[in-house]
């Protein structure tokens, strides 16, 4: 049986560096023709997460956001509109469900100013994703980026590729609200599907997807072979996220739940079938741009840590080792105790 590896069983070496100052570090990532982005962060296509405010803020920071699925195709619009109709909005994605009419929804929403697609479910190496992202491609041809996800394994991820996907969300069961690895029993951890579908001789652009808890897990995930991450709950509880305010005890709070939770599934079909995910009240973060500022900060230290000016110089140079428990202790800030 093989042995996996997660973000805390791995350090990456420092390097010998001659970047004088970390402004001169770049974390430009690009999806694809017409699709570069300063920064390589996606913020996740979740109700509590990602809707028009995120949408615009997140193009503004320089990355991308994409709006979720979870509403009707007359709000998705609604929602799309207020995102882009402003002048300097960069690119923005828009998520789809498999079984739903996928090419219909989605020649408006591309007429509307969507800039690429994202077949958006939980377990995407499936009959109805092939079928799903087909239906796009014979609609469109290659003038539109698809991107779907999810998928844990290096023979998911280049299925998905040579059914036409441009991009894959890669990551089962190992995001902050998940319990899919709980309830089934299946899952891999993300940063070993990184390490996996980055082996892919396929063209497709690899988005690392849940589990991301701090700045240095993102540069993990690009030295491993990542083109952008995915996040949900670094951005919960930001500014730009939906959802109510909630003031208890002197604290302010926001809903950040999973798609899969019950909560979610209650308000989006009804009821609910197999709840694979939690629903949790996180504390107010501020603006997102100024989240992104820090992580971004983080990120290039990172970079100038393995000598690295771009992404590409990272994954081309980085050096990981495995470290034990007791690395991971003293790793993490320790002060001694009297
Ligand atoms: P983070 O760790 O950034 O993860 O909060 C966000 C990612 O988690 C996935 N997601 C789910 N996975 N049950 C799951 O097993 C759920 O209910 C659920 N909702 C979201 C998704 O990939 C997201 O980007």
């Amino acid at each position: 049986m093989k042995q996996t590896l997660s973000f805390d069983d791995v350090l990456l070496l420092p390097q010998y560096s001659d970047i004088e100052s970390r402004s001169e570090v770049s974390l430009e990532s690009s999806l694809g023709p017409g699709l570069d982005f300063n920064l390589p962060i996606i913020s996740a296509p979740m109700d509590t997460i990602t809707e028009w405010e995120m949408l615009r803020e997140m193009s503004k920071c320089g990355g991308s956001g994409i709006l979720h699925r979870y509403m009707t195709a007359h709000e998705q619009v609604r929602q799309l509109v207020e995102a882009v109709a402003r002048p300097g909005s960069g690119p923005v994605g828009v998520a789809l469900g498999a079984n739903e009419p996928v090419a219909v929804r989605a020649e408006s929403l591309l007429g509307l100013g969507a800039s690429y697609m994202c077949i958006d479910v939980a377990h995407a190496h499936h009959i109805m994703v092939k079928r799903a992202i087909q239906r796009l491609r014979g609609k469109f041809g290659s003038d539109i980026h698809i991107m779907a996800g999810n998928v844990a394994t290096l023979e998911a991820f280049n299925a998905l590729s040579d059914w036409g996907a441009d991009s894959i969300k890669v990551g089962i069961g190992g995001g902050s609200i998940c319990s899919t690895r709980l309830k089934t029993g299946h899952g891999m951890p993300t940063f070993e599907s990184i390490l996996q579908c980055a082996q892919s001789d396929r063209p497709a652009k690899l988005i690392a997807d849940g589990g991301i808890r701090k700045s240095g897990d993102i540069v993990k995930a690009l030295a491993a072979g990542a083109d952008f991450v995915m996040l949900g709950s670094l951005l919960a509880g930001t500014n730009e996220t939906p959802g109510e305010v909630i003031c208890a005890n002197g604290a302010y709070k926001k809903v950040y739940r999973g798609m899969a939770s019950r909560e979610a599934q209650q308000d989006w079909r009804g009821s609910v079938s197999s709840d694979e995910g939690v629903s949790h009240m996180v504390y107010l973060e501020g603006p997102v741009r100024e989240v992104l500022n820090d992580l971004a900060t983080g990120v290039r230290s990172g970079l100038s840590y393995s000598g690295a000016r771009s992404i590409p110089e990272l994954q081309a140079k980085a050096k990981f080792v495995i470290q034990t428990g007791a690395g991971v202790i003293e790793g993490t800030t320790h002060i001694k105790e009297r």
